[in-house]
């Protein structure tokens, strides 16, 4: 099955709004599915084209491909500090990508979904030089929201022309736009009005808040420009097109092709070409596509009638593409925002905190398990320090690290290694039962993508072997060790298991707990930085994210923990937090009274 992760803009250090909706999500699901025994294929990379580039490279003094440098490296590091086990993590601005989208709009173009038309567009009258629209901004026609931009308004998430807005503005020195006329390309939507409709009226079970969303979509389907008048983007290639300084493919054209093209140089790096066609080609392969709910838009109604014209497959019909028939998107799974206190996390308003500090300072898996359990799933949600030290002090540190640390502490000091279950009782019975079945419940949760309820039923075994313990009391069964044993060897198999149940959250730390209990060996594997030649480009090096998933030993069922194995005496898992960070936030992001 494809996992398709929205594509983060090159033009800054991610936040943990952003990894909160395409990063943490998409990973907890890919780790799941590669566990269950799925052959997983993630991909995604940094989106570096269009004008969110070009105004921090004029912000910077730097050329926009010297930003998208400098920032797909960072990016990638974020991500890999995260632990997001990206197949092919890699950027628009590769050979290989300019080279797909031009095939696929190309195939759009001979099946006769691409129109040209004369249009308006804005002209800064200081300047003289083309306003792209997302640097004018204005009032929102459709919902009355002042800040949306000329593409997009982020409040009620519909795709705007820069000419609609009321009271346009340039973003860069708050002037009147002027309106003139160019030519450009137009995606002809109208014409998958049906196919469009038919597609959608299959989804049923996708998330109500895309659901609700994709609705109106095909009431709206009036042609869309797929061209800018800029110099940054990949080249128009048509006769007449070509060659014209300025212009471009829109940014949202590029990227959304993105996945594509990203599994199309996945397969190339392997030294197997067509390796990305059975995730693309065979009608029964899966796919899901992760991302906030700014970018619904594009996923469930531009990308899939990309995808119908290059397959021939719109109203007006057509022949298929230089690559098949390539499948549609299966599941949309989109987040809602992550704010802190009530606001978009924004870097302009200072409201952001860093993945990179946040990293540093407490590591990847508390920001995992937040993310998970009290993230933005299906509604905003606000973001407090507060909320974090009680997770991570109550949940991880006190539930989960006190969990293995007593269990495999007292095996240690008691047997040296995993004691044999040799006066077994009910509730021994009773525990593994539920641990063994959580993997059920568990995963049928993850495979819809609800990850706080999964997170929460695996915790639910965590807490049940808690009491367990508690009520068994084996640090006083001195006198009867059988007994004893029996109720070790329980505690150390609910472990496991709740380690296995645990690892696609907490995949840092299951590798620990994997090694406290005596294994050896990658348990969940982790993706690796890697600075490539570009396949296309002479002498271009990018960095990009892969990494060796098959080889890891997670699997989604219960394992049973072998006696006699040595066991070392552990470290704590989780370090528990100040409690006074909650009132105060650390000093890079202190909380604002
Ligand atoms: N860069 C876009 C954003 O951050 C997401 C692009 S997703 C892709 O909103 F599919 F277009 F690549
Ligand atoms: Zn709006």
């Amino acid at each position: 099955m494809l996992t398709a992760v929205a594509w983060p803009y090159a033009n800054g250090p991610r936040h943990i709004g952003h990894v909160s909706g395409f990063g943490v999500p998409s990973d907890v699901f890919s780790r799941y599915q590669r566990m269950a025994g799925n052959r997983v294929l993630m991909v995604s990379g940094t989106d570096e084209h269009g004008t969110p580039i070009l105004v921090q490279a004029d912000k910077e003094g730097l050329s926009p491909q010297e930003t998208a440098d400098k920032y797909t490296r960072q990016i990638s590091h974020d991500l890999r500090g995260l632990g997001l086990s990206y197949d092919l993590f890699t950027r628009t601005t590769t050979g290989n990508h300019a080279d797909v989208v031009q095939q696929i709009f190309l195939a759009l173009h001979r099946n006769g979904y691409v129109v040209p038309k004369t249009t308006t567009g804005a002209v800064s009258p200081s300047t003289g030089r083309t306003l792209p629209d997302r640097y004018i901004e204005g009032t929102c026609p459709l919902c009355g929201y002042d800040g949306a931009r000329g593409d997009q308004c982020d409040n009620c998430g519909n795709q705007l022309d820069a000419a609609e807005l009321k009271n346009p503005r340039s973003r860069i020195n708050g002037e009147k736009p002027e309106f003139v006329e160019t030519e450009h390309l137009f995606l002809d939507l109208p014409a998958f009005t049906e196919s469009l409709g038919d597609w959608l009226s299959t989804k049923t079970d996708w998330r109500p808040n895309v659901l609700n969303f994709t609705k109106n979509l095909v009431d709206d389907m009036r042609p869309r420009p797929i061209t800018r008048d800029l110099d940054w983007g990949v080249k128009v290639p048509l006769d007449g097109w070509r060659d014209q300084p300025l212009k471009r493919f829109y940014v949202w054209f590029d990227a959304v092709i993105g996945y594509f093209s990203a599994s199309v140089e996945w397969a190339r790096r392997t030294g197997d070409p067509d390796a990305w066609k059975p995730f693309w080609t065979d009608p029964e392969a899966q796919s899901f596509y992760f991302m906030g709910k700014d970018n619904i838009t594009f996923h469930a109604q531009l990308w899939p009638a990309f995808l119908l014209g290059h397959n021939g497959q719109g109203d007006k019909g057509g022949e298929a593409g230089p690559y098949g028939t390539l499948n549609l998107p299966g599941e949309i799974v989109s987040s809602e925002f992550l704010t802190m206190s009530g606001s978009k996390f924004s870097t302009s308003r200072g409201t952001v905190i860093y993945v990179e500090d946040f990293l540093r300072e407490f590591g990847p898996d508390t920001l995992r398990y937040f993310i998970s359990v009290a993230g933005p799933e299906t509604q905003d949600t606000d973001f407090t320090w507060d909320e974090f030290v009680r997770r991570t002090n109550f949940e991880l540190a006190n539930e989960w690290g006190n969990l293995v640390n007593r269990s495999i502490s007292l095996a240690h000091k008691n047997n040296g290694g995993v004691p044999a279950p040799t006066a077994p009782a009910p509730a021994d019975e009773e525990l593994k039962a539920l641990a063994k079945g959580a993997f059920d419940t568990v995963g049928t949760h993850l495979r819809h993508s609800r990850f706080k309820q999964a997170a929460g039923e695996a915790m639910r075994v965590v807490s049940a072997a808690n009491k367990y313990l508690s009520d068994q009391e084996p640090w006083k069964l001195k006198e009867d060790p059988d007994r004893r044993d029996a109720v070790l060897h329980t505690a150390l198999q609910v472990v496991s298991d709740a380690n296995a149940l645990l690892t696609p959250f907490l995949p840092h730390a299951a590798q620990k707990v994997h090694e406290a209990l005596g294994g050896t060996g990658v348990w969940a594997a982790q993706p690796e930085c890697h600075d490539v030649e570009d396949l296309d480009i002479p002498g271009r090096t990018n960095p990009i994210l892969t990494g060796d998933y098959a080889s890891e030993q997670a699997t989604w069922e219960s394992t049973p923990v072998e006696v006699g194995r040595p066991l070392a005496k552990p470290s704590p898992l989780f370090a528990k937090l100040d409690a006074s960070l909650g009132e105060t936030g650390p000093d890079w992001a202190p909380v604002q009274s």
